[in-house]
């Protein structure tokens, strides 16, 4: 399998609650490493348009809002099949539905409120990171 690169961010809820570290652990015990990382605090307009694919849904403002309401990590993971394996370490949206001991069965709070984001296919990983960092921010 080829070495790949995903985008991930660390949620309000998680930073909020202080378990960067815990999840950070989780992305590196499975394989995947951390190869930029940065604090940032989204303004509304900001989340709005990384997801303005989802404008039409119901839980948009409210995932907006969300987003903006404290610090958020986003990261970039590099492994062999890395978009997959970030979405298998996440665990499903609804933590109600996510497997033991993923991330989002382990520390998430609802749908929406749900610790992490990661890239769904190798073209959203690369416009996502392309979004929030330079290519010299990028250190493998
Ligand atoms: S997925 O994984 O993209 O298929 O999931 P999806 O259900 O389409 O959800 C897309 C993102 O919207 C968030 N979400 C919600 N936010 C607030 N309220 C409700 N009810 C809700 N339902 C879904 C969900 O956490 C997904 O966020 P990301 O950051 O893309 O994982």
């Amino acid at each position: 399998m080829a070495l790949e690169r995903t985008f991930s961010i660390i949620k309000p809820d998680a930073t909020r609650r202080n378990l960067t570290g815990k999840i950070n652990a989780k992305f590196e015990d499975a394989g995947l490493r951390i190869v930029a990382q940065k604090r940032i605090h989204l303004t509304i307009a900001q989340a709005g348009e990384f997801y303005k694919v989802h404008a039409e849904r119901p839980f948009y403002g409210e995932l907006c809002e969300f987003m903006a309401s404290a610090p958020i990590v986003c990261q970039v993971l590099e492994g062999e099949g890395a978009i997959a394996k970030n979405r298998e370490v996440m665990g499903a949206t609804n933590p109600a539905d996510a497997a033991a001991g993923t991330v989002r069965a382990d520390f998430a709070e609802s749908v929406g409120e749900n610790s992490v984001h990661g890239s769904d296919a190798p073209e959203t990983a690369a416009e996502e990171i392309a979004y929030f960092f330079s290519g010299l921010e990028l250190v493998g």
